[in-house]
């Protein structure tokens, strides 16, 4: 049975979808969601499917507190999906090439501190782009940098504000992420 961890810092459609994708599989289970955010509506999600999880702050996650709860939980893969803090070194070194993150966006455009969310859809509306799409990648120790795994295109000329784009990134997201994991852990 292959173990995977979900850190998340918001709604968590991304979260839901990926923990309905694994349910009733024998192979591949969802341990644990780890969250920021105390009002994250991804919590929501956690509870009615049953997975337990784990709220925590900033010195909890730099000092060694969070890098114990993923030890407890031995995590075959950890996965950011809408996690807006920066992983600690101590934990990416303790697990390499076992996290991995989604960015709403192709990188290395519109990377990077402080580009998240619909702050990456509202730049990449302004600049006018004709396509937009996702990047999954592993985590290293700088913001969005990480070796790719995937990223899938999806053109944006018919999207006329930054909540249009960040719904087609939405579905690119839920139909890719899941087996991209899958594929990871089968790997
Ligand atoms: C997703 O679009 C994800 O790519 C993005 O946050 C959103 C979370 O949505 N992540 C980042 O911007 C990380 N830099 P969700 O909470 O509905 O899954």
């Amino acid at each position: 049975m292959k173990k995977v961890l979900l850190f998340a810092s918001g709604t968590g459609s991304n979260v839901e979808n990926i923990i309905q994708y694994f349910k009733n599989r024998h192979d591949i289970i969802v341990v644990g969601v780890f969250t920021n955010n105390p009002n994250a509506k991804v919590l929501e999600k956690a509870k009615i499917h049953n997975v337990p999880a784990l709220i925590f702050n900033k010195e909890q996650l730099s000092e060694g507190f969070v890098l114990d709860k993923i030890v407890e939980f031995q995590p075959d893969l950890i996965v950011l999906a809408g996690f807006l803090w920066k992983m600690p070194e101590e934990i990416v070194a303790a697990y390499p090439k076992k996290i991995i993150n989604i960015h709403p966006a192709l990188l290395p455009k519109y990377g990077g501190k402080g580009m998240y969310g619909m702050k990456v859809h509202q730049t990449v509306l302004d600049n006018r782009e004709k396509e937009t799409g996702i990047t999954i990648h592993y985590v290293n120790e700088h913001y969005d940098e990480g070796e790719f795994i995937f990223q899938q295109k999806v053109n944006i000329e018919d999207c006329a504000s930054a909540d249009e784009i960040a719904c087609k990134i939405h579905e690119l997201e839920h139909e890719h992420f899941p087996e991209v994991i899958e594929r990871l852990l089968e790997g």
